[in-house]
């Protein structure tokens, strides 16, 4: 046994950006040089990977399928804590398909052993996934996105399947969909996040849980690049291409910023935390211990 960081990416041989489900997905943009975006996708992919393992992670890669370009994106593939995992449920059609695939994906993984438990959502529920519920190991909760693609009845479920609280956040703008693109806990009790993505219900929330110096605040543009979409193991932050002021603002927080150039994925409206699921997290993970 070792207590190094497991995640799983799904390869981007069938990555594509082919419908529009948020306003950051552009399939014109990729049909108008598609050979040239798919090999892009690749680099991109190989830089991301080679990033996470020097920051100390194994990775499970596992294979997409075609016509789920989405796949990259496992994050939204299920929630993951002590070894369990509950599948998403879909909020839209174009993704709906994935939940049996990434059901398949989780019992080979179940047969070597890393997992114990596989679990769908309630009907009623719609949750996607590990990019809407964000366990926070410093305070031992998970956050929860609600309002886009996920419902609170599938936050709830989630709190329940774990018998671990869940603090809801509610999501206010169509280009944040998923709490990860705007909501990021880091390894020393900071959390990175945009405020313009909540309420003020939410705002508060985030106060009354986070201490004013461990608040990093997401500017506009970092927002607009996807950097709070990120990737902590450690001290070690990895994120997508960032506007200096954030990589220099992380630094004095004592982070290590590692940036990949993901624009591909972008054109999708995802990056790095959304393209990995965290299979080893445990609950008993101590305050301050990799994330
Ligand atoms: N195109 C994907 C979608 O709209 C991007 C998903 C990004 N995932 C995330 N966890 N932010 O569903």
């Amino acid at each position: 046994m070792t207590d190094q960081p497991v995640f799983l990416l799904v390869d981007p041989a069938h990555f594509e950006v082919s419908y529009r489900i948020n306003p950051w997905m552009e399939p014109g943009a990729w049909a108008a040089d598609a050979e040239r975006n798919s090999r892009a996708a690749r680099a991109s992919f190989e830089a991301l990977s080679a990033s996470l393992r020097s920051a100390g992670a194994r990775l499970e890669i596992a294979d997409g399928v075609p016509g789920l370009p989405d796949m990259v994106f496992p994050a939204n593939a299920g929630v993951v804590l002590d070894g369990r995992v509950i599948l998403a449920r879909f909020a839209h059609p174009e993704r709906a398909n994935e939940e049996q695939r990434f059901y398949r994906i989780f019992a080979d993984l179940a047969e070597r052993g890393l997992f114990t438990e596989i679990a769908s959502m309630p009907d009623g529920a719609l949750h996607e996934g590990a990019g809407d519920a964000i366990w926070d190991a410093n305070r031992g909760f998970f956050w929860a996105g609600h309002g886009q693609r996920s419902n609170l009845a599938g936050a709830h479920a989630v709190g329940r399947f774990f018998s671990r609280e869940i603090v809801p956040l509610r999501l206010v703008s169509p280009s944040f969909y998923h709490l990860d693109t705007c909501f990021c806990p880091l390894s020393g009790g900071h959390v990175l996040y945009y405020p313009a993505a909540f309420d003020a219900d939410g705002l508060a929330t985030i106060h009354r849980h986070v201490a004013p110096e461990l608040r990093i605040e997401a500017t506009e543009e970092d927002a607009a690049a996807l950097c709070v979409n990120a990737v902590n193991i450690g001290r070690t932050v990895t994120m997508a291409m960032a506007p200096d002021s954030l990589v220099r603002r992380l630094g004095d927080a004592g982070y290590d910023v590692r940036q990949v150039d993901l624009s591909p994925f972008i054109l999708s409206g995802g990056a790095a935390y959304c393209m990995t699921l965290r299979l080893d997290r445990t609950v008993s993970t101590e305050a301050g211990a990799p994330q």
